[in-house]
């Protein structure tokens, strides 16, 4: 039985193969419930419903709940999505009120609900993961001490810097990934229900009572774009793509540093992986997959708005291939952040190794510099002195610290630069990359980390208070049995 059977003759089998969303949607029941509930609720303010049919509702709804979290709810063969299927389990158990339940909805209004509460807790999780990875490169960071290892531009040693800045690097990339998925869910906290198929009922629906029912800041203003809008979906996918590009570059520097070459890190045997015909392999898939997942990440971002680009309004069905590009990303990234936070608690750092790489003089180069500028040299002239003072090291093979003693303009004086360690120390400008200047952004590290805690519980607190959680409900079962992976994450988050 399909829901238009009052219209059209039987629908093709392969017809509904092909449209039907139910094999991914059915990871939306617990909102789909939270929204029909607020929708029941709004229809017996209005009076549309009598208190009794409102009562008798609930209670199917309740009902239905339970049955898919106890998994004992039987999806059938024609439930071509979600909402079809929590309706016509409905009105079995509520043969008479049930037929009354999308009085004054369309599936149109209630997909695009599901979907923003979907996202709205979904996407706090995912930040909660992010808060996670952050404060683990906190705890590495302070771990790290004095440890310093060479920075690189172009991929060519440049100048030595603290092993802690370099991983808080990371970390304040992944700040601004915690305040665009806050201020996303800001965004899409609007709700759309009541906007029906696209242009609103003539029954007296009651779309703001409905929206602080389910704990969003307001309702729609327009019936059209309410139910057209998927930018809600193309920004989360942005922040993930983002997130997941930053989580690739992470990635990217953990292979290079664990290969032998490099030797920086060695990554925890429960975090690598081996191979199937080298003995002596040890191989950093995790890091590899981290970086991997980024291109799948953009390609859903690019998708989404290819589909988008050209439809017209309102509601077409095109918009349902957003749906599992979100899903995926939400699995995708939470992966990768819970097993790259496992891989950098775990990582050994070989500090000696870093330090080694960081100890020649030519690193501190700039230094001599700005040594001569101390002594009212002007910087271009000494920097071309000390340019040319490194070619003739490279070029007779002599050693830089031999070439500097001699210098009548430098000596022992300006070779105490060069000393292995020294230079790193004399990195004192704010936010650079020295101790002195550490210690301060490690103290507003530490503070914006306790500031985007708080905003990211806060928000998560705000949907408890309206049920939409998750928690305990249909949610967590249903999501288990809908082809979604939960990607090893963990899905309560913080
Ligand atoms: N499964 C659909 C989706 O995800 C629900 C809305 C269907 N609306 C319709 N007019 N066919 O978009």
């Amino acid at each position: 039985m399909t829901l238009w059977e009052g219209r059209l003759g039987a629908t093709a089998h392969e017809v509904m193969a092909f449209t039907a969303s139910i094999g991914f949607d059915r990871r939306l029941a617990e909102d789909d419930l939270a929204g029909s509930r607020a929708h029941v609720r709004g229809l017996g303010r209005a009076g549309v419903l009598a208190m009794e049919e409102v009562a008798s509702l609930l209670g199917a709804l309740d009902r239905v709940d339970e049955e898919l979290a106890s998994g004992s709810f039987v999806f059938h063969p024609e439930d071509e999505d979600i909402h079809t299927a929590v309706e016509r389990r409905v009105t079995e158990i509520e043969p008479e009120v049930g037929a009354k339940l999308h009085t004054g909805r369309s599936r149109n209004d209630q997909v695009a609900t599901d979907l923003r509460l979907w996202a709205r807790r979904e996407l706090l999780a995912v930040a909660g993961r992010v808060l996670s990875l952050q404060e683990t490169l906190l705890r590495r960071a302070i771990e790290a001490g004095d440890a310093y290892l060479p920075g690189y531009t172009h991929m060519q040693r440049a100048q030595p810097v603290l092993l802690s800045h370099h991983l808080l690097a990371h970390g304040w990339a992944l700040a601004r990934d915690v305040d665009r998925l806050v201020h996303s869910v800001d965004r899409l906290d609007v709700s759309p229900l009541g906007a029906g198929a696209l242009a609103g009922s003539s029954l007296p629906l009651d779309p703001d009572g409905v929206a602080e029912d389910l704990g969003f800041t307001g309702r729609f203003e327009n019936s059209i774009d309410a139910v057209s809008d998927r930018d809600f979906v193309v920004e989360a996918l942005f922040d993930m793509a983002l997130l997941g590009v930053h989580l690739s570059r992470l990635g990217e520097e953990i292979v290079l540093w664990s290969c032998e070459e490099f030797g920086f890190v060695v990554v925890n045997d429960a975090y690598a992986t081996g191979s199937s015909m080298l003995p002596q392999k040890k191989n950093p898939d995790v890091a590899e997959l981290a970086r991997g997942k980024a291109g799948r990440l953009i390609g859903h971002l690019t998708g989404m708005l290819v589909t988008l680009k050209g439809l017209p309004l309102a509601y077409n069905r095109d918009l349902q291939e957003g749906t599992e590009p979100l899903f995926d990303a939400v699995d995708q990234v939470s992966g990768a952040l819970v097993a790259l936070d496992g891989l950098v608690s775990t990582a050994d750092f070989v500090t000696e190794k870093m330090s080694e790489a960081a100890a020649g003089p030519q690193a501190a180069a700039v230094d001599l510099a700005e040594w001569l500028v101390a002594h009212h040299v002007p910087f271009r002239q000494a920097h071309e002195l000390v340019g040319s003072l490194v070619r003739d090291s490279v070029e007779r093979g002599v050693p830089l610290t031999e070439l500097v003693h001699a210098h009548p303009s430098l000596g022992a004086e300006a070779l105490s630069v060069l000393e292995p360690g020294v230079a790193v120390t004399r990195r004192t400008s704010p936010g650079g990359a020295g101790p002195v200047p550490f210690s301060v952004q490690l103290e507003r590290f530490r503070q914006r980390l306790e500031l985007d805690s708080q905003r990211v519980s806060h928000a998560r607190e705000h949907q408890v208070r309206h049920g939409s959680s998750g928690a305990g409900s249909a949610g967590s079962g249903v999501a288990a049995s809908g082809g979604g992976s939960e990607a090893g994450a963990d899905c309560s988050g913080r």
